[in-house]
Order: structure tokens, then sequence, then C-alpha cells
């Protein structure tokens, strides 16, 4: 027998052997094993070595040698398989040691508060018609000031007031710049700009502004604003919308207040009070959609109306769970955001 037919045989025994011992799944088929590969008698490797004698002279030493180190390989997978089949493993019952003992708690996430406060608001304002509508947050001039009615010198388009995106192309405020948008009644103008009255929407989002934070100001916020467009639409739905809306939030002793206000996309316009735990809360704005806004989205506002709202969506989730301080709403703590 030549040299190179004694390795081959020897390294097809390995490959078989460990395969073998590998896939094991009980003492018998493991005894099996040994015996087929290691057996003192007939085992495979016995047979091999029988060979040795024919092996030539020069050649010996390291047939010999090669022998022994499958031998040493072989007897370590057997050991291997044996040890893996003492372990105790489920499938045989024996992992479970005491079946009484309490498992490990998985931690379960839950919903973010404020995001909570987002569904509920939208489920509200979807009972009266409402559908949802969704708008970009990073904004162009025209979308946040310009439609909106708001001049060119409005403290609103101040650089200081709003986030700028230094990567824009336009120079600050100018077509061409972009910014974090500081109000969701950028999405008003979208929705409008794509669509035919009527109009029933709200849109739920967050709005930026570079405001230093404490208990009631944070530089990211979210808002709910509210848009109908039809023919006739007059402030007593406007009021109806927004009664109906806070008896609902917070519960059916809510009165609501108009106070006269002004903002540039709205006339008349008015700041929206609701009398709460024995005091009146201002929750927003609102107001009838000044006709020059119907004008730049392409509406005729001799034929349409309509009303528009924007309530601050921190400012309801906290009176309504009573929070105190905003920042423990992004604070990330779950000592505070697990009890939601
Ligand atoms: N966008 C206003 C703000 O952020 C809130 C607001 C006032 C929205 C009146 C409206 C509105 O839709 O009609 O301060």
């Amino acid at each position: 027998m030549s040299l190179s037919d004694f390795l081959d045989s020897l390294q097809k025994l390995q490959r078989d052997a460990q395969e073998v011992f590998a896939t094991v799944t009980s003492q018998e088929s493991l005894e099996a094993a040994r015996v087929r590969f290691l057996g003192a008698k007939n085992g495979a490797l016995k047979e091999i070595q029988k060979q040795l004698g024919r092996i030539a002279a020069e050649d010996k030493p390291q047939a010999g040698q090669r022998l022994n180190e499958i031998k040493r390989s072989l007897a370590d997978a057997f050991q291997q398989a044996a040890t893996l089949l003492e372990e105790p493993s489920v499938a045989d019952g024996k992992a479970v040691a005491a079946p009484t003992l309490p498992g490990t708690p998985l931690k379960l996430g839950h919903i973010h508060p404020v995001t909570q406060t987002i569904e509920h608001l939208k489920e509200i304002m979807g009972r009266m018609g409402f559908a949802t509508a969704e708008g970009p947050e990073v904004e162009d001039p025209w979308h946040n000031f310009v439609a909106l009615n708001i001049p060119e010198d409005h403290p609103a388009r101040d650089p200081l007031d709003n986030f700028y995106l230094a990567t824009a192309k336009g120079s600050v405020g100018e077509e061409g710049s972009q910014l974090l948008r500081s109000q969701t009644s950028t999405v008003q103008i979208r929705v409008m700009e794509v669509r035919r009255p009527p109009i029933r929407i709200v849109s739920l989002g967050r709005v930026y502004r570079p405001d230093d934070p404490d208990a009631t100001h944070f530089p990211m916020f979210h808002q709910m604003e509210g848009l109908l467009i039809d023919r006739q639409v007059t402030m007593a739905h406007l009021k109806t919308v927004l009664r109906v809306f806070a008896t609902n939030y917070l519960g059916k002793d809510v009165s609501i207040r108009f106070r006269p206000s002004f903002f540039p996309f709205t006339e008349p316009s008015v700041e929206v009070d609701f009398w709460w735990n024995d005091q009146w809360i201002e929750f927003g704005g609102a107001g009838m959609v000044d006709p020059a806004v119907l004008t730049a989205v392409g509406y005729d506002p001799e034929q349409v109306s309509g009303f528009a709202f924007g309530l601050g969506v921190e400012r309801l989730c906290m009176r309504r769970h009573n929070i105190t301080d905003i920042r423990d709403l992004y604070s990330g703590d779950m000592r505070f955001l697990s009890q939601f």
C-alpha cells in the first residue's frame, strides 16, 4: 500500500467519524459510533492500522505519526459527544430543574405618552370626520410664511426665532432657503395646494423653535392643526368643533372661551381657552381662514370659506395627566415614562 493511499483513507475516516460523533443524539448511537470507528477489534481505525505493516519502511514513521494524530482527534470527538449528551437539555426535560420558580420577566416597551396623546386626538377628531394629513418637517419659506400671509418684515420670520438650515441654497428667509417648520399651519397650505374643497383635516406633528428649555418650553414640540373649508363655514362651527373636542379629551365639564387675537393667516383670529380644573387655560389659536391664504392656494374666497386652529399637543397631554414640566416628556427617564 502506498503512503498516499494510507493517508487518504485516514483522512476519509476522520471526516466520517467526526460527522457521526457530532450528530449522535443518544447513548446508544454514541456507543454504536464508538464501536464502528474506535472499536478495538474491527473498528475502522483498527482496520487502517493493520495496513501499516504494508507501508514501505521509509514511509512508516510519517504514516504512524498521522495515525496517532487521527486517533487522538477521534478520541476527542468521542469525548465531546459524550459530554454534550450529559448536559441537560430542555428537550429531554432535564434543564427545567425547578419548574415553579418564576421566570425572568421580559421588558416590554410601550408607546410614548406624547404619541399616545397624538393617537387619542386623531381618534377624537376622526369621529368628527377630520381625516389626517402630513407634511414635511423641513420646509421652505413659502409654506411656512409667504402663503400663510406672513409678510417679510414679520417678527415670526426673524432668523433668530427659527431653525434655518445652513445647508440650504438661498440666503436665510428667502426663496431656496429651508427651515425646520415653526408651525403645523404649513400643512394647511400643502393640503389646499393639491386638493379642492370641501376639506376637513387635522395634522399632528413636530414643530421647532429655538426656545431655551424650561417647564413650559422645549425647542421641539407638537401641534394639532385643524382645517375645514367648505361653503358658508362660520365661527359657530369652529367653536362647536373645539368644544366637542375639549369635552371629549378633557371631560364633560370643560367650557370654551375665545379671546380676540391676531394671526396673519386668519381673520378674525382668536385665542382658545378651556375652563378646566377651576381656571382658564390657553391651548392655542384659531380663526377664519384669511381670504389672502385662500387666494394664495388658488381658491376663490367668494365661493368658499373655512376655519383653522392650532393647539399645543404637549399642553393637552400635560393638563390631562397633571404633568408639570415639559422636559420630563423628553428626558428618556423610564421612571417617568413607565407611568403612562
Ligand atoms: N400657527 C399658530 C402658532 O403656531 C397657531 C395657530 C393659530 C394655528 C391660528 C391656526 C390658527 O391654524 O388659525 O402659533
